[in-house]
């Protein structure tokens, strides 16, 4: 049925030229000035594609058949492309990818921030293309997604896979032996635990039926020692088949640090227990940024790409141009880590963070590295800024992908540090909060950083100069 609100039809198929890539992946295409979104679509594609969700900015269609496919569309180099969840661009060459990153950034600064008169940098980019995560996280479950190839097979098992999620599903988990996005040795880890559940008969747990043993399989591994922490997520405590597994683990994986167990009896799916028991090992791993080593535990937060991370920190460091008598504000400081890098090259640092268990981390991490012009502050900052003195000559602040919120931004822009530097996850969110720090604000450099090849996630650090000085 045509309804004059919307320019397509409910479930109507349509072909589309796809222009460009989105943040989220997908391409984008447009009907008069009317945007469609056809995920997996790549920019110069013709394609057909049917409605699947329409408003009236916008609509998202599935992509049907592709009839003239893109020059830039390649093969994609894992097997598993096409169900995972985990990778988005693996049909994009790296460097055009990146291309779109910086796209991307400099189009949402454009039309949601109205900042044009800048350069976008070009994305500095991740050495590594594949193996670049220090951390994966794999579900197990009772109930095995098929793939196409899979399907005819009576071999394969039904009620059992340890992998990775199909795109925009909680339960549905398909089998992955060899994950391109960790190292081989954290793949060699992945099939040993695969082989040894399913022929000890370790029952994965099933989130719908809330039944069964496997809940999670997490790896970290470090890029300063190599050392490889397997961690175990379970229902409940059983510990003799899994002393078993870390023993196999042990012998046949070199440089494991450690093995642990952590158990969630609690429905929510989250790969982090009430209880942590050690196997064998050690309980955490050691990982270096810059100058600094951490302890990293099973539950620690840690940026997940240890190299690109650097890369971030020392932008964020360029763009402060601390000359060791300022005061600088962290916003969202996680467990301090960009806190520590300032307090370097400045006076004081003052850290703010939610999470009580970051806070805490974050003056552990401080006191370990002997950096004592660093303190954290608890709490949702939005009701800890303004009391808290002394005020900024230079902020930092690294939200999560929401962004500010709008009072946290009218605050900056009313005390009005010299020097603000914003890390963002996501340009939307980014562009959105820049506009309102255009009016006290020049944007003066956006440099762009790219963490996690293969994806469409995106990082940016900008440097904003106070239009007139205080
Ligand atoms: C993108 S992470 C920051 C990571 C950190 N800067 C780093 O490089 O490791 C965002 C952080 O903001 C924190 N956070 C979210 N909302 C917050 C709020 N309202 N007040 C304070 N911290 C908040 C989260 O707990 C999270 O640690």
């Amino acid at each position: 049925m045509s309804d004059p609100k919307y320019p397509v039809k409910r479930n109507g198929e349509y072909t589309l030229y796809i222009e460009k890539l989105a943040f989220g992946g997908a391409g984008v295409a447009r009907l008069d000035n009317y945007v469609i979104f056809v995920k997996d679509a790549l920019p110069g594609e013709t394609v057909r594609a049917r409605i699947r969700k329409r408003k009236t900015a916008y609509a998202e269609a599935r992509l049907l058949e592709i009839e003239q496919p893109s020059p830039l569309r390649q093969k994609p180099p894992c097997p598993y492309f096409e169900w995972c969840g985990g990778c988005t661009w693996q049909n994009l060459r790296y460097a055009d990818q990146l291309r779109y990153k910086q796209d991307i950034v400099r189009e949402s600064l454009k039309h949601i921030g109205g900042v044009e008169d800048v350069e976008v940098l070009p994305v500095l980019a991740s050495d590594r293309e594949f193996a670049y995560r220090n951390k994966m996280e794999f579900s197990f479950s009772d109930r095995r997604w098929l793939t196409a190839d899979e399907l005819g097979d009576e071999t394969v098992r039904r009620d059992f896979a340890l992998g990775l999620h199909v795109p925009g599903t909680f339960d549905k988990i398909i089998q992955v032996n060899h994950c391109m996005l960790q190292s081989e040795r954290a793949n060699r880890v992945l099939q040993i635990v695969s082989e040894f559940s399913q022929r000890e008969g370790l029952q994965p747990y099933g989130v719908r039926s809330h039944e069964g043993f496997l809940r999670f399989l997490v790896l970290r591994e470090s890029a300063y020692d190599g050392g490889l922490m397997v961690n175990i997520v379970t229902a409940y405590e059983q510990v003799e088949p899994l002393k078993k597994l870390a023993d196999i683990l042990f012998e046949q994986v070199e440089n494991i640090a450690g093995v642990v167990n952590n158990i969630n009896t609690r429905k929510a799916q989250i790969a982090v227990g009430e209880k942590e028991i050690l196997l064998r090992g050690l309980p955490y791993i050691q990982e270096k940024l810059g100058p600094f080593v951490f302890q990293i535990s099973a539950n620690s937060f840690f940026q997940t790409n240890t190299r690109q991370a650097e890369r971030l920190y020392d932008t964020v460091m360029t763009f402060a141009e601390l000359q060791g008598r300022e005061v600088v504000w962290d916003l969202y400081a996680g467990t301090g880590t960009i806190s520590m890098f300032l307090a370097r090259q400045a006076a004081q640092v003052i850290g703010f963070e939610l999470a009580e268990s970051a806070v805490a981390d974050a003056a552990e991490n401080a006191r370990q590295h002997e950096v004592y012009n660093a303190r954290f502050v608890g709490g949702d900052l939005l009701h800890r800024l303004e009391e808290t003195e002394p005020k900024p000559d230079v902020l930092v602040t690294d939200p999560p992908r929401a962004g500010m919120h709008e009072k946290v931004v009218r605050y900056i822009n009313e005390i009005a540090p010299h020097r603000i530097v914003y890390v963002s996850c996501n340009p939307t969110t980014l562009a959105r909060d820049l506009a309102i720090l255009a009016q006290k604000y020049r944007v003066d450099t956006v440099q762009p950083v790219d963490m996690f090849p293969q994806t469409y996630h995106i990082e940016t650090v900008v440097k904003l100069s106070l239009k007139q000085e205080k």
